[in-house]
């Protein structure tokens, strides 16, 4: 691959991973089965970033099961999130050099709820810093926090360098987190990631004493804890397959209920909200059923996006839920999110959200932010009929 015999994209790809291999010291690479690209909006990426694209995709081609995460738009309805024509049709560039190349484009965060679910013990190579905690956190893949390039140098030859979180000795706790807030809601997961992300910063934190932890509550502290710090794994009893306790001597840390409100409360700026929306990451279809009963007899009064993938849209679609949500007037946002759309440019100033990585991303994009429940997301979003 490396001599080019098997073509241009192949070799700049062996060329990527190599280099990396290098720097950390890999002593072989390793199959992946599994790719999830970051980097697709339009936004990040610019022109630069579809030359690249373009130039791989004249003889590569992805080789193992590979999918995108979100865009910048909603690939179906971008006209009626007010998307603008040239940064749509930049954007279909982008899906459309990434198609060719055979990556899916599921634009998702969630890749595990939409036909890219590992197992356990799989090499892998995602981008998507909140998907790679759940991959080696719920799933027990292995991945690494892969940047888009080198995921998709993974996709292109199949392969990955084996470092990192490839290798059981680097997948041991390294601090307990002795939870002793009582968590009622996915918010309160979401908040004490990005405390404990803080914290932990590269670390692999041991959560203890945590009850009730579901889908919903595992993916949103998995994208806390990769925002607020470098975090791209925890172990939790009764979750992490390979969670056997921490060795004596581990630094220990709590989580208190004084925490717990400190934290929320500092994900908050004041203002009113012009723009609020909920899906960070991407809503499960539980979420979605949450949604159409919290919105029953009640219409928007302010744009409100409700961010999931195309493929949990259409069980949604099944189950009757989407027409409930949509009757609200509220706008389902496949394919992209209030992250990587480009709505700072669209004229909002104050967005409410129900995660803390997405205010942490749109506090970073000049925005100011709302850190709210769901229920009080759709409540403020709505009036009743
Ligand atoms: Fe997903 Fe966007 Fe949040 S990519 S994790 S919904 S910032």
């Amino acid at each position: 691959m490396l001599s080019g015999k098997e073509g241009h994209a192949t070799k700049k790809s062996m060329e990527i991973l190599v280099a990396l291999g290098e720097i950390y010291g890999a002593k072989k690479l390793v199959r992946v089965s599994s790719v999830q690209v970051s980097g697709v909006s339009y936004k990040n990426l610019g022109d630069a970033g579809i030359e690249f694209l373009n130039e791989l995709a004249e003889d590569g081609r992805a080789r193992v099961k590979s999918t995108l995460n979100p865009a910048g738009m909603d690939l179906v309805n971008w006209q009626s999130q007010g998307i603008g024509k040239d940064f749509a049709s930049k954007q279909l560039e982008v899906i459309a050099a990434y198609t060719r190349l055979g990556l899916e484009p599921s634009c998702t965060c969630t890749p595990y709820l939409a036909g890219n679910e590992p197992g356990f013990a799989e090499h892998i190579a995602w981008s998507e810093s909140s998907a790679v905690v759940y991959a080696n956190s719920v799933l027990g893949a292995r991945t690494n926090r892969e940047g888009g390039p080198s995921a998709l140098a993974a996709s292109l030859t199949g392969r990955t360098p084996l470092y990192g979180y490839h290798l059981a000795a680097n997948r041991r706790p390294s601090l307990a987190v002795d939870v002793e807030a009582k968590l009622t809601a996915p918010e309160d997961f979401s908040a004490m990631g990005y405390f404990v992300g803080k914290i932990a910063n590269n670390g692999i934190p041991y959560f203890r004493g945590v009850e009730g932890a579901g889908l919903e509550e595992l993916k949103t502290l998995s994208a806390a804890l990769a925002s607020s710090g470098g975090v791209a794994m925890f172990h939790m009893e009764r979750v992490t397959p390979e969670a056997k306790g921490v060795p004596s001597g581990t630094d220990a840390v709590s989580f208190t209920r004084r925490d717990l409100g400190e934290t929320a409360a500092a994900l908050n700026d004041s203002g009113d909200p012009d723009f609020i929306s909920v899906g960070c990451p991407h809503c499960s279809l539980d979420e979605l059923a949450t949604i159409a009963r919290l919105l029953k007899g009640r219409s928007v009064t302010r744009e409100f996006w409700v961010c999931c993938s195309r493929a949990v849209k259409a069980l949604s679609d099944e189950r009757g839920y989407s027409r409930r949500i949509e009757a609200s007037g509220a706008k389902f946002a496949c394919d992209t999110c209030m992250v990587v759309a480009p709505i700072e440019t669209m004229g909002y100033k104050v967005v409410a959200t129900n995660s803390a990585k997405a205010v942490h991303y749109l506090r970073n994009n000049g925005l100011q932010v709302r850190f709210w429940p769901i229920a009080r997301c759709v409540s403020e979003a709505t009036e009743a009929r």
